[in-house]
């Protein structure tokens, strides 16, 4: 099969497509025929060779992707939730071989039917940023319905999903971004909008339950001034789990009486059916900012790593309208 594989650590140039073997499943995997690949920073973060901890758990040569919208080719013989010929999305294993190829196995748990309403293309950019909105809302920030969310980083793919989400639970939502794409934050649902380059959040907002960063911003100093938006008992949740509290910020949690969280993102089977069906009650959408052919996949690199992209980006793995043939 076709996949783009690094052989080596290092910038987009080490990005090649080559043929390698076909993934077989194990008992508890299922086998996904992949129509497209959401591109995620993640990506282009491990084909740098992240820092030299996380490196170990990593081996070349290595497919990168995780987030994946295709077709169940085959199952393992545990598995009982999907079956051959079932049309999903979700997240490949991690780590290991990616979804920038086309095949890929994954934990069957990890997937869930896509939305009906989307194509391809579109399920594939849902998953992995629409999931870590979702452990960060409502697992570790314990959203309800009537409170108050900051969520910094709106425009982005995390942010996005995590503006929508929120809206759809009944939370009143601030939604940071800059000037350009504030508008965009309102189309999305926002209550309100704060510009980041000309406003200071700090200032502008108080007593929110829950403030998300989901912003590329990894500063603790940036962190504690974002304190003064909570309400006491407020909960700061950061999606950023590569970037550990210092003890300055810890020492303000606990004299500001919050709570602060790192939250890895959870690939749940529930969470993505109770996702699709959002995207299908027309509660949740996903906005497609650019989709590549596999040949581009260094340029989709390039572009993510401006950390300036409004909604996803995405790897077309396989033309839909080829599907019947
Ligand atoms: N925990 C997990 O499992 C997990 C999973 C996925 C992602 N992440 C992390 O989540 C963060 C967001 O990921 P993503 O996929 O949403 O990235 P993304 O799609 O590239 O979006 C990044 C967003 O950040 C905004 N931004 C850039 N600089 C900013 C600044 N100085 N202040 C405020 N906002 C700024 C940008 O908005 P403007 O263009 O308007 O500035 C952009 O829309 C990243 O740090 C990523 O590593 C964690």
């Amino acid at each position: 099969m076709k996949a783009v594989i690094i052989n080596e650590f290092g910038g987009p140039e080490v990005l090649k497509i080559e043929e390698i073997a076909c993934p077989v499943p194990a008992p508890d995997e299922i086998l996904v025929k992949i129509y497209a690949s959401g591109v995620n920073p993640v990506d282009w973060v491990i084909r740098n060779g992240v820092d030299e901890h996380l490196r170990t758990y990593l081996t070349v040569p290595l497919t990168l992707g995780w987030d994946a919208a295709g077709i169940v080719e085959s199952t393992g013989s545990e598995v009982t939730s999907l079956k051959k010929g079932d049309e999903v999305y979700g997240i490949p294993n991690f780590p290991g071989n990616g979804s920038y190829a086309e095949y890929c196995v994954a934990k069957a748990s990890q997937f869930a039917f896509k939305p009906k309403s989307l194509n391809y293309n579109e399920s594939a950019s849902v998953p992995l940023a629409a999931l870590t909105a979702w452990t960060g809302l409502f697992e570790y920030g314990k959203l309800q319905s009537g409170q108050c969310v900051v969520v910094q980083g709106a425009s982005g793919g995390v942010g996005g999903f995590a503006v929508q989400l929120a809206k759809a639970k009944g939370a009143y939502v601030i939604g940071i971004a800059s000037t350009a794409n504030l508008q965009y934050l309102l189309d999305l649902g926002a209550d309100e909008v704060i510009d980041y380059t000309t406003q200071k959040f700090q200032d502008l907002v108080r007593h929110a339950d829950l403030f998300l960063e989901a912003s590329p911003i990894r500063n603790n100093k940036e962190r504690i001034k974002s304190l003064n938006t909570l309400k006491d008992n407020g909960i700061f949740v950061s999606v950023n789990t590569d970037y550990a509290f210092d003890d300055e910020f810890l020492n303000e949690i606990r004299e500001r009486k919050l709570t602060a969280e790192l939250s890895p993102n959870q690939p749940r089977q529930d969470w993505l059916t109770q996702i699709a069906n959002l995207i299908d009650s027309k509660q949740v959408n996903t906005y497609i900012n650019k989709v590549f052919p596999l040949t581009h996949v260094a340029q989709a690199h390039l572009e993510s790593e401006s950390w300036h992209v409004r909604g996803k980006l995405v790897l077309e793995i396989r033309k839909e309208e080829l599907l019947s043939k």
